[in-house]
């Protein structure tokens, strides 16, 4: 869909739909009550019908508002004023997506923006209801043989806001825009089944979009040969148990200065995550196809970057292979070195991530020297049980850089929580035949997975991101989320300004 702004006046827009707020209870929002006035008080006398009480996500369409150009005017309810937070404020546009959709309406002009939404200015206002918008309207068919019968017409919105406020206004859809781009390219990538969404699909992606900014990007990416050359040995431990060949793919953005160190962005790339030989149950197995969700949103994010053109030198590391149980697999109990040089007994095979993660973060240092380096995964299940499925999980190394993250966190509605990284908890890591061991035991678990890749990162001032409980839903809301794009795209907003 399109964005745009609207700051005419209300009554004579030229618009399929106009869409206006009500609270609870019957109360217009200004732009309402403007409207009201226009037409003779034509709303005040609906809302005594007691046909639109201003409950939360109640809808009411309305035709031939008088003395109103536009065909038609959806009133959306938005509940208590007292009660009114982010979350209310993305159920509300959710309806009204939904509500047009149902509509012939083509376009819409919404003065929703004007929604008191405590401690959020205009411009988050407008991101969070633009980023809604086009989350709301995403539907995934790709694999659908019959694609939907009338095809929905809605293709723009434009939001209303008053004539000195649209140039700021404009600049919020702007970066709305970019952002969604990137969520909506890193749903589809980790939407896609393991039979399609293979590592070497990863890197095909990763080169479609090096080609669209040939100027600003550039792409390299290790083969099997190239990372035995180099001595990946964890990385490659993982991928021999499966008949996909791995890569790993270096995309880098090229806005800063020459010279200027890069952030780096690493995620895992797992396209289907079996277990391997410590195969998983097969309760919801097929939920493993999402394993490759921090590589989808490392994609994502540098497609926005590159949107933006923002002024900052970033490179995505992509290390991507399936964990499969084949022939040749890994085995609980091989020990295996890593590009640092570092040894570890794998004692459990679904302990996966963490271990193409480590050669990633090592190659980031060496090849890169990034200034920040942030890891993105679907890591731990504990994450899961530990936090639900709000915020992302977070893990720092470095206090300003987490304070940081939870800011961009804050702004973007993208939430993160922060975890301990405390020494105390490395002993779980201890192996009796290698440097370390690649699983901590039940307790803790979350925060053992970051301990191991905390020691990848020493010389790092770096983050590690769970994201195993946010990028993707479950249930009948099967499907990718495309988190943390928002959030990491406002971080590099945030640094950039
Ligand atoms: N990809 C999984 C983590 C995961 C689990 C993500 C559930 C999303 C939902 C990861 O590779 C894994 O299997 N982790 C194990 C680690 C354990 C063996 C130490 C886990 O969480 O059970
Ligand atoms: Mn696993
Ligand atoms: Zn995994």
């Amino acid at each position: 869909m399109e964005y745009g702004i609207e700051s005419g006046f209300l009554e004579q827009v030229a618009t399929s739909c106009l869409v206006v707020g009500v609270l609870e209870s019957q109360q217009l929002t200004p732009a309402g009550r403007y409207l009201d006035e226009v037409s003779g008080g034509f709303l005040s006398e609906i809302l005594r019908l007691g046909d639109m009480e201003g409950r939360l996500g109640q809808t009411l369409l309305l035709h031939r508002v008088p003395n109103v150009v536009a065909e038609r005017l959806l009133l959306v309810g938005a509940g208590k004023e007292s009660e009114f937070g982010d979350s209310q404020y993305r159920d509300v546009i959710i309806k009204m997506v939904n509500a047009l959709r149902d509509t012939g309406a083509g376009d819409a002009v919404s003065a929703l923006a004007e929604l008191p939404l405590r401690g959020r200015s205009l411009h988050e206002c407008l991101r969070l209801a633009t980023e809604t918008a086009e989350n709301a309207a995403y539907r995934f068919d790709a694999l659908k043989s019959k694609k939907e019968e009338t095809p929905r017409k809605l293709a723009r919105i434009a939001w209303r806001v008053a004539s000195e406020d649209a140039t700021l206004a404009a600049q919020a859809v702007r970066e709305a825009e970019a952002i969604s781009h990137g969520v909506y390219l890193a749903r589809n990538l980790a939407n896609l089944p393991g039979n399609f969404c293979t590592p070497s699909y990863l890197a095909d992606q990763a080169r479609l979009l090096a080609e669209s900014f040939p100027e600003r990007m550039a792409l390299e990416v290790l083969e099997r040969e190239d990372m035995e050359r180099l001595k990946m040995g964890a990385l490659l431990a993982v991928a021999q148990g499966s008949r996909e060949p791995p890569k790993c793919i270096l995309l880098q953005y090229l806005g800063g200065k020459t010279g200027d160190k890069p952030v780096a962005l690493v995620g895992k790339g797992i396209t289907f995550d079996s277990g391997g030989i410590s195969l998983k149950p097969g309760d919801k197995m097929d939920e493993m196809k999402f394993d490759m969700s921090g590589a989808a949103s490392v994609l994502g994010v540098m497609k926005a970057v590159a949107e933006l053109a923002l002024p900052i030198n970033l490179v995505g590391i992509i290390p991507t292979t399936e964990n499969m149980p084949g022939g040749k697999a890994i085995k609980p109990g091989d020990v295996v070195t890593s590009l640092s040089g570092q040894t570890i007994e794998i004692l459990n095979t679904d302990a996966e991530g963490r271990l193409i993660l480590c050669d990633a973060l090592t190659l980031a240092e060496q090849r890169f020297a990034p200034i920040v380096t942030i890891d993105i995964a679907t890591l731990t299940g504990a994450c899961v049980v530990a936090l639900g499925r709000h915020p992302s999980g977070l893990f720092a190394n470095h206090e300003p850089l987490a304070e940081d993250l939870k800011k961009a966190g804050r702004a973007s509605g993208d939430r993160v929580w922060e975890f301990p990284l405390w020494e105390e908890y490395q002993e779980q890591l201890k192996s009796n035949f290698a440097d370390m061991s690649n699983i901590g035991g039940r307790e803790g678990g979350a925060i053992t997975a970051a301990c191991f890749l905390a020691r990848y990162t020493k010389t790092l001032h770096w983050a590690h991101l769970d994201i195993a409980g946010t990028a993707y839903l479950g249930g009948d809301k099967k499907g990718a989320t495309g988190r943390p794009v928002p959030l990491l795209v406002q971080y590099l907003l945030h640094r950039c300004a």
